[in-house]
């Protein structure tokens, strides 16, 4: 069905984005030349040491970061629990605020400090994902902690107010998180100009590879953080295991395109992805049985959350849909990654206020580098093309 006639199109940036050319081409070198052990004292271990480094230091320019404030782990699931694990270990318990949109890799390291006696509250959302700021001075009252906010939601892509809450807990002396996994795909924040203690990240949401991602944190904050393995003394005696310079090269590839597309404004970074995946909203919405789910402008520029209908104007099966999408030839998701593989309840549309019966009738469109703006009209033609074959099965 897919050929060069009858393209397959990638609409699942963020559950994983295409290699990068630049990305492919810097690690095929890396693993031809630094492929040897960091630790190891020999030529072979100096040359995969010196690539490390040079990665890090890559990252550290794109991002505006020191080289010695990025921590190497395996993806955005590790660099989370090593940020709030690895911090509440070293304090007495106190309470955890997480919102009530978080990704699971977030959620579940907070509930493992449960048992550790540690409280954890969730932040409310409003309709639109988004956290309900008259709940900030209270719950940046004793005994909160730590904070930890996402910072732009990967199933309904609403961006969350970071600046204003990092600046509260900095007033406060309270350590903040965010999980930026999904912001840093479409652009390099400065590091130095956010009012962040740590931040996470991974590689293969922004076209390097998966398998490694990252920790970002101030120099305060790392003699309190306690490694969550123990063995080694790699990243400064923070994350124990034989880094991969191939994998830190490839992700250092990867944001140096983001921060040149960036500086250069290219067409499909930042906003210019933005007006792209506009375009395609309102192709789609000339159908009335889609209508946008989450923020409707301050969402992550690449991504589109969408509750479907059927013609009785009843919630449309999400998963059904993406399986209806695919014989169309169309990559995409009915929610986040990592919960599309089940049935299960959203429990960030339901946080979110949404009806149950609508709860599994998302849709999740993310779009990236590798689109060609040539190509929208066939993309939501065959979209609609697989709600009507859906409809016509209900008849
Ligand atoms: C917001 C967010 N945080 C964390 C993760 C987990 O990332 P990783 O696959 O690198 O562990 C994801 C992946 O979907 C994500 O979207």
């Amino acid at each position: 069905m897919t050929g060069p006639e009858h393209p397959y199109f990638y609409l699942d940036g963020c559950a994983t984005a295409p290699l990068r050319e630049s990305v492919i081409s810097c690690m095929i070198r890396a693993q031809q030349e630094s492929w040897g052990n960091p630790s190891s004292l020999h030529r072979i271990g100096c040359d995969a040491a010196e690539s490390l480094e040079r990665a890090r230091l890559s990252i550290s320019n794109s991002l505006g970061a020191d080289r010695s404030d990025i921590l190497f782990c395996s993806g955005a699931t590790e660099s989370a629990h090593l940020a709030l694990i690895g911090l509440a270990k070293t304090q007495s318990p106190g309470r955890l605020v997480i919102s009530s949109v978080e990704h699971p890799a977030v959620a579940a390291a907070a509930q493992q400090l449960v048992a550790c006696g540690w409280t954890i509250e969730e932040w409310p959302v409003d309709a639109f994902g988004k956290i309900q700021m008259e709940h900030l001075d209270r719950l940046l009252q004793a005994p909160t902690k730590i904070v930890s906010l996402i910072w732009g939601q990967s199933e309904v892509g609403t961006l969350q107010p970071i600046q204003v809450v990092g600046e509260a807990c900095r007033s406060k002396r309270i350590p903040f998180h965010t999980d930026a996994t999904q912001v840093l795909s479409q652009g390099c924040p400065n590091w130095n100009e956010l009012p962040v203690d740590l931040l996470t990240a991974s590689a293969h949401k922004c076209g390097g590879p998966r398998g490694i991602g990252l920790l970002l944190f101030r120099q305060e904050i790392a003699e309190r953080i306690q490694p969550l393995f123990a063995g080694g003394e790699q990243e400064n005696g923070l994350r124990a295991g034989t880094e991969c310079p191939v994998l830190a090269q490839g992700m250092a590839a990867a944001f140096r395109d983001i921060a040149s597309c960036q500086a250069n404004q290219i067409e499909l970074s930042g906003s210019g992805i933005a007006s792209v995946r506009d375009a395609l909203l309102a192709l789609l919405c000339q159908n009335d049985a889609i209508r946008l789910n989450g923020h409707p402008t301050e969402r992550l520029p690449h991504h589109l959350s969408m509750l479907v209908s059927d013609r009785h104007g009843q919630p449309m099966s999400g998963r059904a849909l993406v399986r209806a999408l695919d014989r169309e030839g169309i990559a995409a998701s009915s929610g986040s990654a990592c919960s599309s593989g089940r049935d299960s309840d959203s429990p960030i549309l339901k946080a979110m206020g949404v009806d149950p019966l609508w709860r599994r009738s998302g849709l999740r469109l993310s779009l990236g580098y590798w689109i060609n703006p040539a190509t929208l009209t066939e993309i939501n033609d065959r979209i609609q093309n697989a709600i009507d074959r859906m409809n016509h099965n209900l008849a």
